[in-house]
């Protein structure tokens, strides 16, 4: 395993996935943790990340000295590596000389572990305001850039690497290849870890955990619930039910999809609640957002607990239902582990988020993973592309998509609209090039149009298409004229009551992805 040490969550995350990228498997591990504890997990090698301090800032977290001189391999990135010039005696100062952004980078290659083979001149992602002067004794400086003497330093025979800027960046042009060249060349690693791995030793775990008990398995028609359900069912079989609640906020085939495609893709027992009538009668009346969503969120509960009870009600005697499987991935569980807590803008409670009192125990097998690795780990497990491939949806559906009360109508229309988006940003080969594109409906703004010979009072629907590597920023996606044209034309000439197409411009902040 590398240790990816967070100073900062961000870049913690990204550093682990570029990694796993190169075929390494790794985790994270909070800078507060001791070193003694750190090097007791064994590391093959370790990673600092950057983070948002200076390491002359009083609260700056701190590393032992201790770390470089256990013979494990090192590497620093950005505040990792002036960490690494500090303890060692080397000197960073606090020079005013600020470099941001994309900045030239002068490297002088001969002897370098981590520059062999890439250019002498490279563009990379700095962000800093101290900056390194002096590379500790011993250490032989591989590069610079225009404001700042040592951007990089190597200390071959002590296994120890640094660099000022952020190689995992995508702006950092030969980022990847100077993380495995430390990887592979500095730490001697192997790039042999695939999801394959993961499938056979999640299967076994699973089976060592859930014994000859039954599980439970709610499905949402997301990836990350669909993909634990087809691990689990493939290391249990027949012991797993799985649960789908029909809440009727879905958008155009999804349940049929969960119905249909995933059950004949798995053969997974699956039970199908349908619960529209119950959702649409507990938001009657409600158009506050924050209200749609903890209605949402208690009715599925109350559903998802009741189906449960008939699960356990089923079962024959002797098989105990002891086990509840969550898609629980490796972001959510680093973030809860450390949580600074940030403000509250909108309530993100999945739908799906169970109760905290549950008798069940949790099967989680999507824990050690990112969103890319789950998709991949879900191909190759057979499931069709529409479920694996999916865009983010939130969890309370359409419902948090119409601005005004949910009724039955409304929710019919707005399906159409999303529907009619998203085949033709599927036409179109946008699916990749897009994070999402929610569709919303006003449903209580009115605007008069012209259809045919007679004049039109009826509603405008909002495309929201976004671009956006984590749904923390984004940006308006530029899409093609002809495509949104197209999609104009045939929402209004196909859907009935909308007479009016909008394009949302607005970033993410200060506009949030949803309306609501
Ligand atoms: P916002 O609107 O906050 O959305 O920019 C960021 C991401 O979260 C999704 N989202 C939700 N997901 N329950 C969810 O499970 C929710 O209540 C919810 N609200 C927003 C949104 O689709 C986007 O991907």
């Amino acid at each position: 395993t590398v240790l990816v040490v967070d100073f900062g969550a961000q870049y913690a995350q990204l550093i682990a996935r570029r990694v796993r990228e190169a075929r390494v498997y790794s985790e994270i591990v909070p800078s507060t943790m001791p070193v003694q504890e750190m090097l007791a997990k064994n590391p093959a090698a370790i990673i600092l990340s950057g983070g948002p301090s200076s390491v002359y800032a009083e609260s700056a977290p701190r590393l032992d000295r201790e770390l470089f001189e256990a013979g494990v391999p090192v590497f620093g990135m950005c505040y990792g590596f002036q960490l690494m010039a500090t303890a060692l005696g080397g000197t960073v100062d606090n020079t005013g000389a600020r470099e941001y952004g994309r900045t030239p980078l002068h490297v002088s290659k001969s002897g370098s572990t981590l520059f062999e083979g890439t250019p002498d001149e490279q563009s990379v992602w700095m962000s800093h305001g101290d900056a390194c002067s002096a590379a500790p004794e011993g250490f032989t400086v591989t590069a610079a850039t225009d404001v700042v003497p040592v951007a990089a330093f190597e200390n071959d025979e002590k296994k120890l690497y640094g660099v000022q800027y952020h190689p995992e960046v995508m702006h950092s042009t030969h980022g990847q290849q100077v993380l495995e060249h430390f990887l592979y060349r500095g730490a001697g690693l192997r790039p042999d870890w695939t999801t394959g791995n993961v499938i056979e030793e999640q299967v076994a775990l699973i089976r060592e955990q859930v014994g000859g008990k039954r599980a439970i398995c709610g499905l949402s028609g997301g990836v990350d619930s669909a993909v634990a359900a087809a691990l689990v069912q493939k290391a249990i079989g027949s012991q797993l039910t799985c649960v789908y609640v029909d809440h009727g906020l879905m958008r155009k085939g999804e349940t049929e999809q969960v119905e249909k495609d995933f059950v004949a893709a798995t053969g997974v027992q699956l039970k199908v609640v349908d619960a529209q009538e119950r959702f649409l009668d507990a938001l009657k009346g409600v158009s506050d957002p924050e209200e749609k969503r903890k209605i949402i969120g208690r009715e599925f509960i109350r559903v998802f607990e009741q189906a449960q009870a008939e699960i356990v009600a089923e079962a024959a005697e002797g098989e105990d239902v002891a086990f509840l499987v969550q898609g629980t991935l490796y972001p959510d569980v680093v973030e809860s582990g450390g949580g600074t807590g940030t403000a509250n803008i909108k309530s993100h409670h999945n739908v799906g988020g169970l109760p905290e009192d549950l008798e069940f125990e949790l099967v989680e097998p999507l824990r050690k993973l990112f969103k890319d690795e789950v998709r991949m780990v879900g191909q190759q497990l057979g499931l069709p592309d529409e479920i694996v491939q999916r865009q983010p949806f939130p969890g309370p559906g359409l419902g948090i998509r119409i601005v005004g009360e949910v009724t039955k109508d409304r929710l019919d229309l707005l399906r159409e609209a999303d529907a009619i988006a998203r085949e033709e940003l599927t036409a179109a080969g946008l699916d990749r090039d897009i994070w999402q594109c929610p569709v919303v409906l006003l449903a209580d703004v009115r605007s008069v149009g012209v259809q045919g010979d007679g004049r039109t009072y009826g509603h405008p629907i909002v495309l929201r298409p976004v671009s956006s590597e984590d749904a923390m920023t984004a940006d308006w996606s530029r899409l093609p004229y002809d495509v949104l044209a197209k999609i104009s034309t045939r929402i209004t000439n196909e859907v009935a009551d909308v007479n009016r197409v909008v394009l949302d411009v607005t970033s993410k902040p200060p506009g949030t992805i949803e309306w609501e």
